[in-house]
C-alpha cells in the first residue's frame, strides 16, 4: 500500500488526506499544532467524506477511509516508509524553507516532496540539498472536491520527479497541469486575481454592484467555463474557429485587455462597501452553512461533468494543451 505523509493538516492538508485515502493510500498526518489541529482536521475530513458518500464517489464507507488516516506526534513517524510527502503548512517562505530542510533530511531518499503553496515560487524555499525530488503541487481548495493540481518544478527539480508526480496525481483521480517554467501565483491564481482586479475596478468606478459581478460569473461565464475553457469558447463561437475569432474580434479583445485596470488601486472604503454588501446576504454566523452548500454544489457539478464525459478531451484537447505529453520543467 502506498504510504503518504501530509505535513500541515489544516484546511488544505486535511482535504489532501481525503484524496490520498480515498484512492487507497495509507496516510500519516503531522501538524506542528498537535492535538488542536487534529480535532479540526478530523471534523473536516468527516464532513467531506459524508458529502462524497452522498454523491456516490466512495467505494468504501467513510469510516473505512477515515481509518486509513492516522495522526502522529513526530515528523519521523509521519515520514516512515512514505513515497510522497504533501506539505500544506503556513504560506511563508521562511517556514517552508526550514520545514523542507528537515523533510529533506528525514524523508526516504526516493520520496517526492511536494508543496501546496498557493503563490510562492518553489525556488524560493526548495533550497535543501536533495531538492531534485521536490516541486510545487498546488491544489485548488479543497482538492478533495476540485481535481486541478498545478505542478511546477524549480530549475533543480529532476524531470523524473515531475513525471512521477504527474502519474501519481493522475492515478489519484486529480487533473494535473505542468507549468513549463516558474511564475508567481502559477496559472489559476494569476487568472483568478486578474479577473478579481478588473471586477474591483468595475465596482469601484460605479459600473455595477459586487452582487452583479457574482451573478455575471455564476449565471454566465462559469456555466460555459465549467465545460470548456476560454480558448475553446472562442473557438466554438466563430464559424472558422479560434483563428477566425481572432481575425474578426481580435481588435476588440486587445482593446478590452488594454482598458482593463488590473492595477486598480481601490480605496479602503470600496473594500468595506463590498464587505457590507456581502454580509447582507451571507452574515458571518452563516459562513459554515454557506460553505457546506458551496461544497455540495461543487460535488454536484463534478458529478455532472463526469456523467457528461468529454468525448474529445482524452484524445485531442489534452494533447493540444500539451499536458499529457511529456511533462517539462
Ligand atoms: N486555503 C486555500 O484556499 C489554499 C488553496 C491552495 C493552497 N493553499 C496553500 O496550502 C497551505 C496551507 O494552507 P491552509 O489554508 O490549509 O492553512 P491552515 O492555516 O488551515 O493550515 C496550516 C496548518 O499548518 C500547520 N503548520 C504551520 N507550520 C507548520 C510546520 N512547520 N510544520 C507542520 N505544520 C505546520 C498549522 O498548525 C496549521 O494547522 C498554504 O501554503 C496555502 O497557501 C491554500
Amino acid at each position: 500500500m502506498t504510504r503518504v505523509a501530509c505535513v500541515g493538516t489544516g484546511l488544505v492538508g486535511s482535504a489532501w488526506s481525503v484524496v490520498f485515502a480515498k484512492a487507497g493510500c495509507e496516510v500519516a498526518m503531522f501538524d506542528a499544532a498537535g492535538g488542536a489541529a487534529e480535532d479540526r482536521s478530523r471534523e473536516l475530513i468527516g464532513q467531506t467524506l459524508r458529502l462524497l458518500a452522498d454523491t456516490g464517489e466512495l467505494d468504501r464507507t467513510p469510516e473505512a477511509i477515515q481509518a486509513s488516516i492516522r495522526y502522529v506526534g513526530t515528523l519521523e513517524e509521519a515520514l516512515d516508509g512514505v513515497s510522497h510527502v504533501q506539505e500544506s503548512a503556513k504560506e511563508d517562505p521562511g517556514v517552508k524553507r526550514q520545514l523542507f530542510e528537515t523533510l529533506g533530511r528525514l524523508a526516504p531518499r526516493d520520496a517526492v516532496l511536494a508543496s501546496s503553496t498557493s503563490a510562492i515560487k518553489g525556488s524560493e524555499f526548495l533550497t535543501f540539498e536533495t531538492a531534485d525530488r521536490a516541486l510545487v503541487a498546488h491544489p485548488v481548495n479543497p482538492p478533495s472536491l476540485i481535481p486541478l493540481v498545478e505542478l511546477c518544478g524549480t530549475p533543480r527539480t529532476a524531470p523524473e520527479t515531475i513525471e512521477r508526480t504527474h502519474a501519481f496525481m493522475t492515478a489519484l483521480g486529480m487533473a494535473p497541469v505542468v507549468l513549463r517554467k516558474e511564475i508567481d501565483g502559477f496559472l489559476l491564481n494569476r487568472l483568478q486575481y486578474t479577473l478579481v482586479a478588473e471586477a474591483l475596478h468595475l465596482v469601484g468606478e460605479g459600473y455595477c454592484s459586487a452582487a452583479d459581478i457574482d451573478r455575471v460569473m455564476t449565471q454566465g461565464l462559469a456555466l460555459r467555463w465549467a465545460t470548456i475553457g476560454p480558448f475553446e469558447v472562442a473557438h466554438l463561437n466563430s464559424p472558422h474557429g479560434f483563428r477566425g475569432f481572432v481575425d474578426h474580434l481580435g481588435g476588440m479583445m486587445r482593446k478590452m485587455g488594454a482598458d482593463a485596470r488590473t492595477d486598480y488601486d481601490w480605496p479602503d472604503s470600496l473594500a468595506s462597501d463590498i464587505h457590507a454588501e456581502l454580509l447582507s446576504v451571507v452574515p458571518e454566523a452563516r459562513f459554515s452553512e454557506r460553505q457546506a452548500w458551496r461544497d455540495a454544489n461543487i460535488a454536484a457539478t463534478r458529478a455532472m461533468q463526469r456523467a457528461a464525459g468529454d468525448r474529445f478531451a482524452e484524445s485531442t484537447l489534452s494533447k493540444r494543451r500539451g499536458n499529457d505529453d511529456e511533462p517539462a520543467v
